[in-house]
């Protein structure tokens, strides 16, 4: 039996939560504060790489680690009972004792988690609440409520214990000792609060000005009685955190505030004072946890939170806060389950902003912030959610792209920060110049902002030249990072400019069968070992895909905005080869050489010189590479087996040769080969059927939740990256890989292949259901692994393209240049009984609710727009299929408005 949705707000029930081995929950706010919390309240606090409060966790920690949060009461007549089940005995009788006697279920919702832990022999329930506030404090709230169920009287003195760690994650095993001795340990009115003198981390040994605190307060005001602060002292010699001595023998004194000790590790455990509960009562406990980096006024904390009111009155905030942030975007299906799921995959892109793709227990390697390509596919989701500051958003990411295409890969934590590269990372990943169009694109179509194409942006610039394949040896740090020109001003060219580079360069950038040479690798982070030889055929298709969508888009600034002539960098020309030197398509060499050309006339700076071009033209060169693009990979890269089935070769590797097809051992397919062929339409729709039968034949999958990555390449001389000495079945080695599956299913949907794009997320969907099998809370993991299990929960790219396909294919809302065009592409089961299925979504900065009435619960393929309302008004301009309703029509209403789609 898994979770249970208690209601249409996503909240959900677990019971015998403590059950299952790797679960973990997020508690987090705006301010970046990030914690994973378990079961058994395991799991870890943190503000970055630097500064976790509780001792960093990977998943195997969830269930080896003691240092968790931890809440004693030495019960009179018993002795020491953990309310987070976490002492020996407890532990022990889970598995040597009678089971029912201790149970604990959770329950969660958005952005709070809560144990019931109940004894049946002790007749005591123990609630304990975990969150975050929603507010500018780096703040975890706990409180603890014990309740007696029982008759008679219970008495008992209550302990918190929270190990506090108070350092860089990088001293897990790097000076764990001798960083304890920076600790300065204090204990005040209601805690104990560690502010180490120095921070040892890949920074060096820096002054750290960071306080880590630990307080505490009764339900009936009174303060605690006195703490242990000292980690040693409370484990006693010989003792453990889940048997320690200070609570099993009392033996240890607790000292009173205004107590300081030096170079210890620490703990924040708190007694209060000896409690009586009769039968029915009930008495509460505060915890505050914080990491401060200011370190000076940790008094201001327990004032501000230490009582149970605080408490409750923050609680509800933070439910109201991630309530409203996912309502930006809401779906209504028949299925009331799906449509609470959803909403679980609607926080996970807010919640991958926040901690990047570093800071949950799967997620152990980063130190924080995340790839550039998360960073554009992120904003897919966050688009649909919030069109305020999405703009901005777009416009200072462009400023990390280099003035080769290429772009920087280290992110800071502002908008348009990018740092230099400082860990000699000279990689080039040859997708990540094809995201930003697509994000761009969904923006303009959105918004109607066809002219954010023409905004100025600056270039990143850094040492790393070439495709990272020479090393600027003139630049330095002191120079900034910023492309400047000959004259040492900065350089700004269009966004226009930025995409054109970041496409055009990659066009000429081949390998020996005339595709994209694959480089350090593409989406699959694995393919990294073929950056000789390997091309990426699956990337070819993307940026062909790309250059038809700048010819629409150049098409549109044309003919909407009487934009006749673009101006670029002088240096451009070359790569616009038609308009000065056409370069024969078909000559590998040929393409290398104008790239190599353009790559030194830009090494250093650039002219800052700008050429004006027709815009005319530049579409003909485009539509050149484009249609080019095309032809070459229908049929050069449309391959097959020897039972009939066909469909797209997706790389080649780092021997030069073609990966998929037919070998003597085993038929190899990939995925990813698939997607983007299907996506931007260079497979024909004939292909695209063949693609799926072969599909549906080399790589589906019930047991892991549908289409896998690849088939076994069992030939392990096959070079293309470390993914292949995965175990097959993992991960990138061909487990049910959410990311791509879900852009399967989008790009099925686009070529409205309706059923067969159900088919691939519906199946991810039915398996997350199943509990037994994939034992992960709601919302959709990286992937499934060979056993079946959800993994690497919470923080993966797949969330946004799920979000993405749902809102602009499934529900159809895709906006046209500006104007509203809806397009659904729901099967006859995702109406409820009244043929009813609804979108709530942000457009024009109006909330829209559109919905889609079928009153005769008509197939995809057997309906039609019958009818069109907003508001009242019926709307008379529309298509069998779709219909577009003009922004004007939009913006000039109220804040609110109710769109009726009906079909027939
Ligand atoms: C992760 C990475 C993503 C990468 C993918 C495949 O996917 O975040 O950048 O493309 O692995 O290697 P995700 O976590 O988004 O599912």
């Amino acid at each position: 039996m898994g979770w249970e949705f208690n209601n249409n707000k996503g909240t959900f029930s677990l019971k015998g939560a403590d059950d299952n081995s790797y679960l973990y929950f997020p508690l987090t706010n705006e301010s970046g504060i990030m914690s994973s919390i378990t079961p058994t309240l395991n799991g870890d606090i943190k503000t970055d790489q630097n500064s976790f409060l509780m001792q960093p966790v990977s998943v195997e920690d969830l269930h080896n680690n003691r240092s968790n949060r931890n809440f004693w009461l030495k019960i009179d007549g018993y002795g020491p009972w953990s309310v987070t089940g976490n002492s020996a005995r407890q532990i022990s009788m889970k598995y040597t004792g009678d089971k029912k006697i201790e149970t604990a279920d959770v329950e969660a919702g958005f952005l709070w988690h809560k144990v019931i832990r109940k004894n049946r022999k002790l007749n005591i329930k123990a609630e304990i609440t975990n969150f975050v506030p929603v507010n500018e404090d780096q703040v975890e709230l706990m409180k603890v409520t014990i309740v007696n169920t029982g008759q008679e009287t219970i008495k008992f003195t209550p302990t918190a214990a929270i190990p506090v760690y108070g350092r860089s994650a990088d001293n897990l095993r790097d000076h764990r000792h001798v960083t304890s001795l920076l600790h300065r340990i204090t204990t005040n009115s209601n805690g104990v609060i560690v502010t180490p003198t120095l921070s040892f981390d890949e920074r060096g040994h820096q002054p750290n000005n960071t306080s880590y605190g630990v307080f505490g307060r009764c339900s009936d005001s009174s303060d605690p009685v006195g703490f242990c602060p000292v980690l040693e002292d409370f484990i006693g010699e010989g003792g453990t955190l889940d048997w320690p001595r200070s609570i099993v023998e009392g033996n240890v004194d607790f000292v009173k505030p205004g107590f300081k000790y030096e170079g210890y590790e620490s703990i924040g455990a708190i007694k209060f004072g000896d409690k009586e509960l009769k039968a029915g009562e009930s008495i509460s406990y505060i915890i505050v946890m914080v990491i401060d980096h200011n370190g000076k006024d940790m008094k201001k904390y327990i004032d501000k939170y230490c009582s149970e009111k605080d408490f409750d009155r923050e609680l509800n905030e933070n439910k109201k806060y991630w309530q409203s942030t996912i309502e930006q975007l809401t779906f209504y299906t028949g299925d009331e389950t799906f449509d609470n799921w959803m909403k679980w995959v609607t926080l996970q892109p807010v919640l991958r902003r926040i901690y990047g793709c570093s800071f949950l227990p799967y997620h152990d390697y980063g130190r924080g912030g995340r790839g550039w390509r998360d960073l554009w596919q992120d904003c897919l989701a966050l688009l649909l959610m919030d069109d305020k500051n999405v703009r901005y958003l777009l416009y200072n990411n462009f400023a990390g792209v280099r003035i080769d295409g290429s772009n920087a890969t280290i992110i800071g934590n502002k908008p348009g920060e990018f740092i230099a590269d400082r860990n000699n990372i000279t990689r080039l990943w040859i997708d990540h110049g094809a995201w930003p169009l697509q994000t761009t694109s969904l923006y303009i179509n959105m918004s109607g902002d066809i002219k954010f194409l023409m905004e100025k942006q600056s270039y990143f610039k850094d040492r790393i030249v070439s495709f990272a394949r020479e090393i600027d040896n003139r630049w330095h740090q002191g120079m900034g990072n910023k492309l400047k020109t000959e004259e040492g001003q900065v350089y700004h060219g269009s966004i226009l400019e930025h995409i054109l580079l970041q496409n055009l360069t990659v066009f000429f950038n081949v390998g020996e069968h005339n595709n994209i040479r694959l480089e350090d690798a593409d989406w699959n982070d694995g393919l990294d070992m073929a950056s000789e030889k390997g091309e990426s055929v699956a990337f070819t298709a993307f940026y062909a895909g790309n250059l038809f969508e700048i010819v629409n888009l150049l098409e549109t600034l044309r003919d909407k905005e009487n934009v006749t002539e673009v101006k670029l960098l002088e240096e451009i020309k070359v790569l616009l080869d038609t308009l000065y030197n056409p370069v024969d398509y078909n000559d590998v060499t040929a393409k290398n050489e104008v790239l190599n050309k353009y790559f030194a006339s830009c090494k250093y700076n650039i002219s800052g010189n700008q050429v004006t071009i027709k815009i005319d033209q530049l579409i003909k060169d485009i539509k050149r590479k484009a249609n080019w693009l095309q032809e070459h990979l229908r049929e050069n890269e449309y391959i097959g087996d020897n039972k009939g089935h066909k469909w797209f070769n997706g790389y080649y590797d780092n021997k030069g040769q073609r990966v998929e097809g037919r070998f003597e051992k085993e038929t190899r397919m990939t995925l990813t080969g698939q997607v983007f062929t299907t996506m931007f339409g260079i497979a024909t729709g004939e292909q695209v059927k063949n693609i799926i039968s072969a599909a549906d034949y080399y790589l589906y999958d019930d047991g892991v939740g549908g289409y896998r990555l690849n088939t076994d390449f069992k030939d392990k001389d096959i070079q293309l990256g470390r993914c292949f000495g995965f175990a097959y079945g993992h991960k990138e080695n061909g487990a049910m890989f959410s990311h791509m599956s879900v852009m399967y299913a989008n790009a099925l949907y686009r070529r409205n292949f309706v059923k067969e794009g159900f088919k691939v997320w519906h199946s991810i969907y039915n398996h997350c259901l199943d509990f037994d099998r994939s034992r992960i809370y709601p919302g959709i993991p990286e992937y499934i692994s060979q056993r079946g299990r959800g993994m690497y929960s919470y923080l993966t790219g797949s969330a946004s393209w799920l979000l993405l396909t749902f809102a602009t294919e499934v529900f159809g809302v895709k906006g046209y240049y500006g104007d509203l065009r809806l397009e659904p592409k729901l099967l006859k089961e995702q109406f409820d009984e009244e043929g009813k299925a609804t979108i709530g979504i942000k457009f024009a900065g109006k909330r829209l609710t559109i919905t889609y009435v079928n009153p005769q619960l008509l197939d995809y393929d057997s309906y039609k727009i019958d009818k069109v309302m907003v508001n009242d008004e019926i709307i008379d301009y529309y298509e069998d299929k779709q219909v577009t309703i003009k922004r004007e029509d939009i913006e000039e209403r109220d804040e609110v408005i109710d769109i009726t789609v009906r079909l027939a």
